[in-house]
């Protein structure tokens, strides 16, 4: 590993599903009982703003009920330990890299934990519900919140660090991704075009896992920390 000096981490839904988080594409096709994209697109907030409150409003919820597991802990460790650049970009909307001790995370689909004020543009940290219209606490129009998630059709947050990271990547590794969603599931290809290694942890082989040089397969809670061993490992 001598070569590896900057590390780029993408994770999805796969990487918290051992914490209780449910994935997007299930075996039912359907996200926690519903179409995707009956909760997750503008389209469907303006046709009923409050069945998607409430939905996002359960997933906020379900944060406090959830822990960040062996996965989460071991990119955390690696991020205290490696000695070169770790960022880890994430699909995910949780709070659990954050909450397992990573340093460096950036959500380029949103927050659970953030609200996003269509009256001011304002965000806010928040905790609680939002389909009860709270007012928000920057301009003080009531009922003008909605999550701080990127829905389809949306532009993902945080895309200039993210090339600039992909750029500099000596190793691309992607966790608990299934591939199918762009831009992300694009990164692979980039990283790899400009000379990076690449590694994809999943359960099972990804939409683009012939990109990848090495794909090892099975539950991230037991994948991540081995290889994150055999990284600090080669520091030593
Ligand atoms: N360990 C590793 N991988 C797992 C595990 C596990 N324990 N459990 C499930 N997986 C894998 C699945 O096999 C699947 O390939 O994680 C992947 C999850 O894929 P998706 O459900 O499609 O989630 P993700 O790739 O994060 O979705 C991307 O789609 O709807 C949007 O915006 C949403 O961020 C999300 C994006």
């Amino acid at each position: 590993m001598h070569d590896i000096r900057n590390i780029f981490i993408l994770t999805g839904a796969g990487i918290s599903a051992e914490s209780g988080v449910a994935t997007f594409r299930g075996p039912d096709g359907r996200w926690e009982g519903h179409r995707v994209e009956d909760v997750a697109t503008p389209e469907a907030f303006r046709r009923d703003p409050a069945l998607v409150q409430t939905f996002y409003d359960a997933r906020r919820a379900k944060l406090r009920e959830i822990e960040p597991n062996a996965a989460h802990r071991a990119l955390a460790r690696l991020n205290a330990q490696w000695p070169g650049e770790l960022l880890i970009v994430t699909q995910n909307v949780d709070d659990l890299h954050e909450r397992g001790g990573a340093r460096r995370v950036l959500h380029m689909h949103g927050e659970l934990r953030s609200a996003w004020c269509l009256a001011c543009d304002g965000r806010t940290r928040w905790e609680e519900e939002l389909s009860s219209g709270p007012a928000c606490p920057g301009c003080g129009a009531a009922g003008e919140m909605r999550p701080d998630i990127v829905w389809f059709g949306e532009m993902p947050y945080r895309m200039d660090e993210i090339d600039a990271a992909l750029m500099k990547a000596d190793l691309f590794v992607s966790i608990g991704t299934s591939g199918a969603v762009y831009p992300a599931a694009g990164y692979v290809q980039t990283a790899r075009y400009l000379g990076a290694r690449t590694l994809e942890i999943n359960l099972e082989p990804s939409q683009g896992s012939l990109f990848f040089e090495e794909s090892r397969i099975g539950r991230a809670g037991e994948l991540v920390p081995e290889w994150v061993e055999e990284m600090l490992a080669g520091l030593r």
